[in-house]
């Protein structure tokens, strides 16, 4: 019998899957080989977790959330076979440990806290069901990411006119996601719908996020992209190619100010000059009600070599000084408008922004 042919590929396989029961396994792309590898990772201890989440093998803040709220499912693994209590202290560390792997993201606290709570509802029960009942949280936490991505992709496309181009910083797609993004969901809305678009995408140095992420991904779904660097958005602007600029977000404050990838404040005010409007696509877990401003948002600063050696060689001289913040925070009022799940939210954002914590 010849042999059966291979099973179609997905355009974009998933960034993330957990494997098997509460002994089971997470299985990530690591996205630092992307776009010239295309590789999984398996991770069965919460150490190869931490690991991948500190380096960006997996990252974008709801990606981030997801995989660690299954990270703790597997640092509790070895303590399955002992009592309830000691599990539950190991649950206590673990979580302790992967919150200390990247700060800025508020999504990986939010999906914490949820596990944290989950733990305290289920604490009077065997070792095994707390477990379990803990995997089922985390598979809800990615489920309810996927249903999220469609509901601000259909949101945000409305905002979009037929036949314009957009701008879009970084990675905010499926690979910063458990489906297909929160910025990118967006532009793979009004392309399902029809819509023609001209994606713009900046390179966004020092990791090229943009360059390496973010025009694989709509390119596999065949949108039109063009990569430009970082420093020509104002030029691209001028020449009137670009209609609206979506992008993602890590942590957003109560007043609507936004902390997301370097270099989108500076897209914020070049946008506002060329009187474009500048969109902000996020879940609700990505907004902070604990803060009020963005003055108090925690801004990762990473190491000096993602600048002197980002493309994989030296371009500075050794021992140079780097300044190397990894987010920046653009204030509120250059947003023209949150795109959320639950629908557009427009200023006064104080006011406004509430509707999401009910
Ligand atoms: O450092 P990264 O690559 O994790 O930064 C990612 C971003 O800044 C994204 O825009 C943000 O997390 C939103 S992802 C839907």
């Amino acid at each position: 019998m010849p042999a059966s042919p291979p099973l179609p590929q997905p355009l974009v396989p998933l960034t993330l899957r957990w494997e098997g029961d509460v002994d089971g396994s997470l299985t990530l792309i690591d996205q630092t080989l992307l776009p010239i590898e295309l590789r999984e990772i398996e991770c069965r201890d919460v150490e190869t977790v931490w690991e991948a989440i500190k380096s960006l093998r997996v990252r974008g803040a709801p990606a981030i959330g997801v995989s660690a709220a299954y990270g703790v499912v597997i640092g509790i693994q070895q303590a399955l076979q002992g009592t309830s209590k000691e599990l539950l202290a190991k649950f206590h560390s673990v979580a302790d440990y992967l919150a200390t792997s990247r700060p800025t993201a508020v999504n990986l606290f939010w999906a914490l806290d949820r596990m944290r709570r989950k733990a305290r509802d289920v604490a009077g029960d065997t070792p095994r069901q707390i477990a379990s009942a803990l995997l089922v949280e985390a598979r809800a936490i990615e489920a309810e990411d996927r249903a999220m991505c469609r509901a601000i992709g259909v949101a945000g496309a409305a905002l979009l006119p037929n036949d314009c181009g957009v701008l879009t910083h970084c990675n905010a797609g499926g690979l910063a996601t458990a489906d297909y993004g929160t910025a990118l969901a967006v532009f793979f809305s009004a392309h399902e719908q029809g819509k023609t678009l001209r994606v713009f995408a900046d390179e966004t140095r020092p990791l090229l996020q943009g360059a390496r992420l973010t025009t694989w991904e709509l390119m596999r779904r065949g949108l039109d992209v063009t990569l430009i660097c970082d420093s020509m958005a104002a030029q691209v602007m001028r020449e009137g190619r670009i209609q609206a600029v979506v992008v993602g977000a890590d942590r957003i404050a109560g007043n609507g100010d936004t902390a997301n990838k370097i270099g989108t404040y500076s897209v914020a005010i070049l946008a506002k000059h060329h009187g474009i409007p500048f969109y902000v696509a996020a879940p609700s877990s990505t907004f902070d009600f604990g803060i009020e401003s963005g003055r108090e948002i925690p801004i990762e600063h990473r190491a000096p070599e993602e600048v002197t050696r980002g493309m994989g060689k030296q371009t500075a001289p050794t021992g140079v000084a780097v300044y190397n913040p990894a987010f920046d925070v653009t204030p509120a009022d250059l947003i023209a408008a949150f795109i959320t799940e639950r629908g557009v939210i427009s200023p006064p954002y104080v006011e406004n922004l509430r509707r999401l914590r009910d």
